[in-house]
């Protein structure tokens, strides 16, 4: 079966200002705007997401996403955004279990939370996965499918065809294009994402799901990540930042 393709963009903590935000958010509005087969998503910090609201009903391929919810939909929580508030902002997609957040702490359980929270509003989980390091001996393997079976606990089968998983190796995030994964192991791991899924949901479903990859995709490494590489798109951090670089990148998308 062949999935829908998707790009998105992870501002993280970016741009500083408004007035940023919005000529950043229009120049990428403007490039989906003629595009017939991707469809882009654009992840800004919360404090911006009020800015955007609109954006539900603009564009069929365009779609606003955020960058992380709380595990409960209200309640005393300082500092926390929940699912309904992102809802209510028109929100469609929000990333989940992002390697920068499992750093401060956030396990596979609180991740599985999250995402159950977010499909109790209908939005559209984008799950991050990914091994911290790659030893000779496959062990991290069995990290990935730790992940996957802990994260997705508790998943429907009717659930798993709308949460998007974006493989994050987390030893490729953030650094150049040198650095990313190579299209063939990139390939070969997301086959073995597609083998955990058949195990939790059988292989109709698993083929379903859309699969995409984050970690330094840049203008140069995108045609052939996408060719090469299995996957239905990007989860795209500091090449988003940049209308140009993150329009090649789409383009490469679109192309395949
Ligand atoms: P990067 O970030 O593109 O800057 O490597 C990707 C991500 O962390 O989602």
């Amino acid at each position: 079966m062949k999935t829908r393709k998707i790009v998105v963009a992870n501002w993280k903590m970016n741009p500083t200002s408004a007035k940023e935000a919005k000529m950043l958010f229009s120049q990428i509005k403007r490039k989906a705007s003629i595009l017939k087969k991707t469809s882009v998503v654009v992840a800004p910090p919360f404090a911006f997401l009020s800015l955007f609201s609109s954006t539900k009903k603009a564009l069929k391929n365009f779609s606003l996403g955020a960058q992380n919810t709380s595990w409960q939909s209200s309640g005393a929580l300082t500092g926390e955004v929940s699912s309904p508030m992102l809802k209510d902002l028109g929100v469609s997609y929000v990333i989940v279990g992002h390697s920068e957040r499992r750093v401060l702490g956030e396990t596979d359980a609180l991740v599985a939370r999250k995402v159950a929270s977010l499909l109790g509003e209908r939005l559209l989980p984008i799950l991050c996965i990914g091994e911290a390091e790659r030893d000779q001996h496959g062990e991290y393997l069995s990290v990935l499918s730790n992940q996957i079976k802990s994260s997705l606990l508790g998943v429907s089968k009717r659930d798993i065809v709308n949460i998007v998983i974006a493989y994050e190796p987390v030893w490729a995030i953030g650094k150049t294009a040198k650095d990313a994964m190579d299209s063939h192991k990139l390939h070969e791991t997301t086959l073995f994402i597609r083998k955990t899924l058949t195990e939790m949901y059988g292989r109709n479903i698993a083929e379903a799901v859309v699969i995409i990859y984050g970690g330094s995709v840049e203008p140069v490494n995108a045609p052939d990540l996408i060719k090469n590489g299995n996957v239905s798109g990007f989860l795209v951090g500091r090449a988003s930042l940049s209308a140009k670089e993150f329009g090649n990148i789409i383009d490469a998308v679109e192309a395949v």
